[in-house]
């Protein structure tokens, strides 16, 4: 827990600032990873960007932070990317596991190629990265990871069989690590969102939806009746990251517009 004199006002201060910790966000190139990664460099914190797109090389310079391109399907260059951080910085004390992909399908119609496409992404990535970062975070006595799961890996999300179970799977990840390190300083929490515009809402369609479209998804589905921008979600994640959030492990804390509080 952060240790503090004075006033509310400085607590609050205190508590969100990352200044001098050192943070890995995967699929920083896009959506909500790279509103994470701008928030996090906000707070004060060293940015560490990773993706398989290499986009991310150019926001890297823009945001003055080191970039790895690559896939986090490959366990080798996740423990690359640690490795190097803690060579470079002496630790990971926040990681950001924002990378994902999506199917569009009902179980009957999914693949096996689909299928272990998106586990490999959504839960092989994530896993090799909580797992390399862990350790080091364990003998340090210090870490946050924040995994990206989603109201889908709650309650069911039909035409998107894979994908929820992609995101069922992170949520059991992310309750199980954080009871193995409970008492090692290490948290383990995950982000849910709920209907965000990120490119990912637009990806694997036959067409690109219109704002029209979205604005039916949104009138449909979202008690709130309107989208989710990255930024909104940002916030949770920043809010994880530091030391406001020193009392939660093992939480999936939803932001989805009161989508599953129905
Ligand atoms: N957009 C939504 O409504 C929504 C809702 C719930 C959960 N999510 C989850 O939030 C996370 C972020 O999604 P987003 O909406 O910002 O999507 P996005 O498509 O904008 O960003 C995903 C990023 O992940 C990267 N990526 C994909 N495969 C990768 C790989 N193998 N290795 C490294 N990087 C890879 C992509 O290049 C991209 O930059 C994902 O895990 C997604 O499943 C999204």
């Amino acid at each position: 827990m952060a240790q503090f004199s004075g006033g509310i006002r400085s607590y609050t201060r205190v508590v969100n600032d990352l200044t001098g910790r050192v943070a890995v966000i995967t699929g920083a190139a896009s959506g909500m990873g790279n509103a994470s990664a701008v928030l996090l460099a906000d707070r004060g914190a060293r940015v560490v960007l990773v993706d398989v797109n290499p986009s991310v090389d150019p926001f890297a310079v823009e945001l003055g932070a080191r970039a790895h391109v690559g896939s986090v399907a490959d366990s080798t260059f996740c423990d690359g990317v640690i490795r190097a951080t803690e060579d470079e910085f002496g630790a990971v004390d926040i990681l950001v596991n924002a990378a994902g992909t999506i199917v569009r399908a009902d179980g009957a119609d999914t693949s096996d190629e689909q299928w272990r496409r998106i586990f490999s992404v959504n839960v092989d990535g994530l896993f090799y990265m909580c797992r390399a970062a862990v350790k080091g975070m364990a003998k340090r006595g210090r870490g946050s990871i924040i995994n990206f799961g989603s109201i889908w890996g709650d309650v069911g999300g039909p035409g998107h069989t894979a994908y929820a179970a992609t995101k069922g799977a992170v949520h059991q990840i992310t309750k199980s690590l954080a009871l193995e390190h409970a008492r090692d300083g290490v948290r383990v929490n995950a982000v849910l969102p709920g209907e965000i515009r990120t490119p990912m809402l637009s990806s694997e369609r036959e067409s690109p939806p219109t704002e029209e479209d979205l604005q039916a998804l949104a009138d449909r589905a979202v008690p709130m009746g309107r989208l989710g921008d990255p930024k909104e979600v940002a916030e949770v994640v920043a809010f994880l990251a530091g030391d406001a959030s020193s009392y939660m492990t093992g939480s999936l804390v939803t932001v989805d517009a009161g989508y599953t509080a129905r």
